[in-house]
């Protein structure tokens, strides 16, 4: 008989998987129910809170056996924050997540079958991993709050100190709250698109110890410049106070403009014996000790003699090109060339480069699919390394063209979406490459994020 499901129901489900964003998923006869919180080995007690053709979601309600890869998380906030999506699995369940997640996209979406893929590389320390918190802020309840937002809203989860940042950063969010408790300045309401104070940015560096603070504001009026200086005067790790302006409606959280307010416009970072100056609106891998390891595996893969001209595309502040620059065996021969959208990044890249004495990298400007396939035109264009780096949305296809018939003798892709990752090697590997080495990185622990770097080699 046919079990018509709707909203407002109550379950007793098993779960029997996750689902691609961490939840649980059981079934009730042929329906398919997602159920947040859900661990697989768990049996539920739901409650139906959508119902579509096929398939619905659920609230959990009351955990009649909990799976025995559930764990009491040590963040009282995560069943809510949209922060850390597993924080109730055991971290070796997570790592088993994290594998399965890239195993499956490159099977179902890639098509590849029988791969091998490298064991996980861990953290022995899951916690306090994040050099970067960038929180929203509100009002509630007369109080002023700082947070992430829950799962599929805006709504700000207040939290005064989160346990996968750095703890001078949970340092710098104390004392924004009180300075903002202090001098009660306006908060930015998404809504009216009114207030001042939209965002907050920070960032650190674990071997430097150096802070950057940046509030983002609505507004090129502010008056607080004094107080807000005084807040970290006896915060010597402070050396970037940065005023961000973000006048437009949009979920961007940071705006094309900043002025220093006190100290330098970057901090530094010290990283695989390298140098690296960070300024506000460039991008920086979150987990500077995972991603040592990360950029090892490059250069495992890469196997470059020294004579080799590379390619970083996405390069950001040009960390995997600068890597590779200093690794090549006789740098005098090989040549580094890195392609970044963001101006200031690109100017970061440039003075890194000087900053380590590197002479064999060069950076340009721009849509890596655009330059590259200028650049791919010149008579004495040369490329046997080629790395991508991508965002979350992964490359345009049109990148992908250029690169199958430059024919480079490798490609690296260091990918932070297994689906994505999946879709554009299934493009490369079509006819010209092999994917010879899949090395799954847990750049994100307590999340459902995690990195992939994919090796292929020209057939
Ligand atoms: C995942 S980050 C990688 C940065 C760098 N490889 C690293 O490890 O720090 C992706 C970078 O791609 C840049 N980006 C986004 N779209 C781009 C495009 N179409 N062309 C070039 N760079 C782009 C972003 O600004 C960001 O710096």
């Amino acid at each position: 008989m046919f079990l018509e499901i709707t909203k407002n129901q109550y379950f007793t489900i098993n779960i029997i998987d996750f689902g691609t964003k961490g939840e649980g998923i059981g079934k009730i006869d042929t329906f398919t129910v997602f159920i947040n919180g859900g661990v697989p080995g768990d049996k539920l007690e739901i409650k139906i809170i959508k119902v579509k053709k096929n398939y619905g979601f659920a609230k959990l309600i009351k955990i009649i056996k909990p799976s025995p890869d559930r764990v009491v998380p040590k963040c009282e906030l995560s069943p809510k924050c949209g922060g850390c999506q597993l924080q109730h699995l055991d971290y070796s369940a997570q790592l088993r997540f994290k594998e399965k997640k890239i195993k499956d996209n490159l099977t179902r979406i890639g098509g590849f079958q029988d791969l091998a893929i490298n064991p996980i590389l861990d953290m022995s320390e899951p916690y306090h991993y994040r050099n970067k918190a960038q929180f929203a802020v509100d009002y509630k309840d007369q109080q002023f709050q700082t947070g992430l937002y829950t799962l599929r809203s805006h709504e700000v989860v207040d939290t005064p100190s989160c346990l996968i940042m750095h703890p001078l950063i949970n340092q710098v969010i104390k004392r924004i709250r009180d300075f903002v408790a202090q001098t009660q300045i306006s908060i930015y309401d998404e809504k009216k698109q009114t207030g001042l104070f939209r965002y907050l940015v920070v960032r650190v560096g674990f071997n430097t110890q150096e802070l950057m603070v940046c509030l983002v504001l609505n507004s090129l009026e502010f008056t607080y410049d004094q107080e807000l200086i005084a807040v970290f005067k006896d915060l010597p790790q402070v050396q970037s106070l940065v005023l961000n302006y973000n006048l437009a409606s949009g979920n961007n959280v940071l705006g094309t403009t900043s002025k220093v307010l006190q100290g330098s416009p970057y901090i530094q970072e010290h990283m695989a014996g390298l140098k690296f100056k960070i300024s506000p609106l460039s991008f920086f891998q979150v987990n500077p000790v995972q991603v040592e390891k990360l950029y090892q595996k490059v250069l495992d893969f890469a196997e470059l003699d020294g004579s080799e001209t590379v390619w970083d595309l996405y390069c950001g502040i040009g960390t995997i090109a600068l890597y590779l620059a200093a690794h090549l065996v006789t740098p005098s021969s090989g040549k580094v060339y890195g392609i970044e959208i963001v101006p200031d990044a690109i100017k970061d890249a440039q003075e890194n480069a000087k900053l380590n004495k590197i002479k064999n990298a060069h950076f340009l400007v721009g849509k890596a699919e655009e330059i590259f396939l200028q650049e791919s035109q010149k008579k004495d264009f040369q490329a046997d390394l080629v790395v991508l780096n991508p965002p979350r949305k992964g490359c345009e296809k049109v990148l992908l063209e250029v690169l199958t018939k430059v024919k480079p003798r490798k490609i690296i892709y260091v990918s932070c979406d297994p689906a994505t990752l999946a879709r554009d090697l299934k493009i490369l590997c079509q006819d010209y490459y092999t994917l010879t080495h899949v090395q799954p990185v847990d750049m994100f622990p307590q999340t459902v994020h995690v990195e992939t770097v994919a090796c292929l080699t020209l057939v």
